[in-house]
């Protein structure tokens, strides 16, 4: 079964098709960071409007990737929530709109969900189209990640903890109750005046610092030791204390580097140092860089320990990473110490299908439409949709 998959929750307009929910035959994404980057963030009226700029280009690219033509699709599907109203809107209608005129069935996608799907995307071995569907047409196929299972979805907007028993059937273990993982790496991240997105400039200012210090054979040890909410006897999450400490420091740091200076009021100030001469700027780098890594140890430390309980707790042998802040490597390296010694399976998505794109909403929708599911062509967009 192909799948016609179409993403617009926030920045990123994607188009894909997806064989059997699994097979990837063409995956294309627009991103709008650059415009973004400008302002620190993501500006939604500025995303809507790109995505209605980028949505029909990068949907017949898709089809042109996979060589197929309209007629091997078999169903459409569109993510409808949660994300930002806008830019849901124009993927949910152009998708709505295609099923319409193609007489296909049309399924709407929780764009969480799709993100812990994007664990069963892999490279089609050939662009074949016409194997024999009762091959690959099964919800459960070698390769496959084994229920029941613990799935950690960390994006920009969602840090939950999630026990997957089978195909689309979630428990909501655990969710964060101030800031999502991948929004304190975006705020802290402007607070060390690092840009836009947070998490890779965070990931980058770390390994660069702690390279320079082995560099001039100094110990690789932080000095910086942030403030972990464990919350304990549950498994929410919290990060917005840990962001403030990260406010106070880098304030400090501004302080102890430029002496009679009043306090900086925003963390912004810190990137003064480039404007230095050379060698202040640099150990100011790697000042910045050394904080930018006890953060990244921190919120790293809490969410690996967690999962692992959780693991522990429900007794699976296997645990996902799903989201943005799933590319993050020290995290993925995190996990797998907490999980390899009990034997328990660490999987994670390829970096660029951990990131927002079409081809997990197709086969996010795959497994619903085995079960004969399809939505009304009336279903409207649910920013606020969970699990
Ligand atoms: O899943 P995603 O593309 O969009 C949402 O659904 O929110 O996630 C975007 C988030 C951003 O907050 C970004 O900073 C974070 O994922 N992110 C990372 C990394 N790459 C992206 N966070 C930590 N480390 C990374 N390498
Ligand atoms: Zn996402």
């Amino acid at each position: 079964m192909l799948v016609l998959g179409i993403e617009s929750s926030c920045d990123e307009t994607g188009a894909a098709i997806v064989k059997d929910g699994r097979y990837l035959l063409a995956n294309v994404v627009a991103s709008q960071t650059e415009i973004h980057e400008r302002y620190g963030g993501v500006v939604p009226e500025v995303a809507s409007r790109q995505q209605l700029a980028a949505i029909l280009p990068v949907i017949e690219t898709a089809l042109q990737q996979a060589h197929c033509r309209w007629e091997d699709i078999e169903a459409v599907a569109a993510t409808y929530g949660p994300g930002l109203a806008g830019s849901l809107l124009v993927g949910l209608t152009v998708g709505k709109t295609l099923a319409l005129a193609r007489d296909l069935p049309f399924l709407g996608v929780n764009h969480l969900e799709a993100h812990i799907y994007a664990n069963w995307l892999r490279q089609a071995p050939d662009t074949d189209l016409q194997t024999d569907a009762s091959e690959t047409e099964s919800a459960y196929l070698p390769g496959d990640p084994l229920f029941p299972l613990i799935c950690l979805v960390v994006s920009g907007a969602h840090s939950e903890l999630v026990l997957m028993r089978d195909h689309t059937d979630y428990l909501l273990l655990g969710r964060t109750r101030d800031d999502a993982a991948g929004e304190a790496f975006d705020k802290v991240a402007r607070i060390l005046g690092l840009g836009y997105p947070g998490g890779p400039a965070i990931q980058r200012a770390a390994r660069l610092a702690e390279e320079e210090l082995r560099q001039q054979r100094l110990p690789v040890r932080n000095p910086y030791r942030l403030p972990r909410a464990w919350l304990r006897g549950t498994y929410d999450f919290s990060f917005s204390g840990l962001k403030t400490a990260m406010l106070h420091l880098a304030e400090g740091l501004v302080a102890d580097q430029q002496p009679g200076r009043p306090l900086p009021s925003g963390g912004r100030q810190v990137s003064r140092y480039t404007t230095m001469g050379s060698e202040a700027a640099r150990r100011g780098q790697v000042h910045i860089g050394l904080l930018a890594a006890g953060f990244q140890e921190a919120i790293v430390d809490v969410l690996a320990v967690k999962t692992r309980m959780a693991a522990q707790e429900y007794h699976v042998r296997q645990v996902l990473l799903a989201g943005g802040v799933a590319a993050n490597v020290a995290l993925r390296a995190r996990l797998e110490e907490e999980l390899t010694p009990l034997g328990i399976r660490l999987q994670y998505p390829p970096i660029e299908f951990c990131t927002d794109n079409a081809a997990m909403v197709a086969a996010a929708a795959f497994f619903h439409r085995l079960h004969g599911e399809q939505h009304d062509l009336d279903l409207d967009v649910e920013p606020n949709l969970s699990l």
